[in-house]
Formats: C-alpha cells, structure tokens, sequence
C-alpha cells in the first residue's frame, strides 16, 4: 500500500479550479477504484459518471494526465510514478459538475446518420452476405459509444464552431460500416458523409485510433476507405454513371 496525491477538476458548469487529495493506493487499483475510495472518504461530492467497471459501458470516459481515458481500464501502475494524477472531464463537451460532461453532441450526431435500409424484396432471415463483408464490419460493432475518439479529436477538441458541420470519427466510422454494408439501399452514403457530416475536415492524424479503447482501426479501416470511396464516386466515370442509374457498385 501506497498513498499517491491526485488534482481533481471540482465544479459545475465550466465554473471551478482543482482540488488536491492524498488517496491511498493497492497494487492492481484502477483510477475509478482511486474515485471510489475518494468518495468514500474525503469527498462525498465528487461526480464522476460510471456503471459497469469492466470497460463496456463507455461511461467513465474522463481526462487522466490530459489524456482521454476510461477511469475504470486505468491502472496506476500504468501511470508515471511521479507527480499528482490529474483528472479533468472530457474538454470537447460541456461540463456538467466535477468529472461529468454532457455528451448530448453525439446523441444528437447519431440521430443524424440514418439506419440500415433494409434491400427490396428480401424479408429477414432472407439476407445473405460474404463472410468477408460480415467479418468487415464486426470490428466496427465493438464500439462502446465512449465518446473518447469524439473528445480527443482536433477538429472539434479546440473548435466548437465546427461541430455543426462535423460528426467526428465515431459517425463517421457509422457511415463508413453501412456505406461497406452489401445490403444496405440508402441511397448517397458516400455524398452524405462529404456533405452533411464533414468527412473532408479529417485530415488522418489517427489521434482518434491510438485513445479508442476497444483498438478499433479507426482511421485506416473506415475513415481512409470512405475517403477512398468518396473520391471513387466522384472520379471514377463507372462509379459515378452506376450511382446515377440506381446500382450499388460493388465495394470489393
Ligand atoms: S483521424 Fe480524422 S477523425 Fe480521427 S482524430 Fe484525426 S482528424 Fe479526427
Ligand atoms: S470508436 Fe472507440 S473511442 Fe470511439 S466511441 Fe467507439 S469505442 Fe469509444
Ligand atoms: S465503468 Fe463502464 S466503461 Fe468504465
């Protein structure tokens, strides 16, 4: 046992400043265990949002040492040695109180990409599809909705005047899974990703990868293909004349 001092953001609003605490530390503890023990000992106040602890909900999503993290996959031991642990809330969304934001942006994002659409003529249980195109899009639905890839990502992390404009990697990887899907008949995912959800403002730095979680390969597995697939559309004299006449060109 160990005692380490942590710098903890404290206020509500955007309005506040950090508070130091000296919390005691176990071999094998998490940041989120460190909250926890706060908040049974020094600070009853302390908010921080979590639920399952086992980095499947994507609710503890905060800022440790600057960095966009989940508390509860956060080891100490991972942690340099030296110095106060540093937590602040998520910096791309409002704060709400102490270490919770309001991540009501990708809610509203969400509900702007439409669903699946299901193909013409083919009742469920009917659809078939390559195994190639199944096993594509399953790295995708790993995603635990964190919102980390969201927080860290530079056009809105100091922009919020892009925001209107820009559905961060996390949409954009949706767009990209159902622009792959070989049975999805929305028509114009490709031209709805460049027009209306600001794929053109990523510039690949891959920031959003190297935070998510879950390893999903954010940036080349669906944000560089669409890319691709939106300047197929848009150059390539067959892509095009098939997007006019109604057929969905095959992606492979
Ligand atoms: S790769 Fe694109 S979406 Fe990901 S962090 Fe960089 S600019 Fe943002
Ligand atoms: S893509 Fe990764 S970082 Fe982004 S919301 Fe999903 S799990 Fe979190
Ligand atoms: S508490 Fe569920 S992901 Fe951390």
């Amino acid at each position: 046992m160990s005692t380490r001092e942590f710098r903890i953001w404290r206020g509500a609003a955007g309005e506040g400043d950090f508070a130091s605490y000296r919390v005691e530390v176990n071999e094998g503890e998490v940041v989120l265990d460190l909250v926890h023990r706060l908040q049974a000992t020094q600070a009853p106040d302390l908010a921080v949002r979590w639920n399952c602890k086992a980095g499947k909900c994507g609710s503890c999503s905060a800022e440790v040492n600057g960095r966009p993290r989940l508390l509860c996959m956060t080891r100490m031991s991972a942690l340099p040695p030296d110095g106060p642990v540093v937590l602040t809330p998520l910096r791309a969304f409002p704060s709400v109180r102490d270490l919770v934001t309001d991540v009501g942006f990708n809610y509203a994002k969400a509900r702007e990409v439409p669903s699946f659409v299901p193909p013409p003529g083919l009742a469920p249980g009917e659809y078939r599809m390559a195994q190639q195109d199944v096993e594509r899009s399953q790295e995708f639905r790993k995603c635990i909705e964190c919102f980390l890839c969201q927080d860290t990502c530079h056009v809105v992390r100091d922009h919020e005047e892009n925001k209107p404009a820009f559905a961060g990697p996390r949409f954009l990887m949706r767009l990209a899974e159902l622009d792959m899907h070989p049975l999805d008949a929305a028509p114009d995912r490709k031209r709805a990703a460049q027009e209306e959800h600001g794929l053109g403002y990523c510039n690949i730095t891959k920031c959003c990868t190297e935070v998510c979680p879950e390893h999903i390969r954010i940036t080349d597995n669906a944000l560089i293909p669409l890319k691709e697939r939106v300047a197929d559309r848009k150059y390539d004299p067959l892509v095009w004349l098939g997007s006019k006449i109604g057929r969905r060109p095959r992606s492979d």
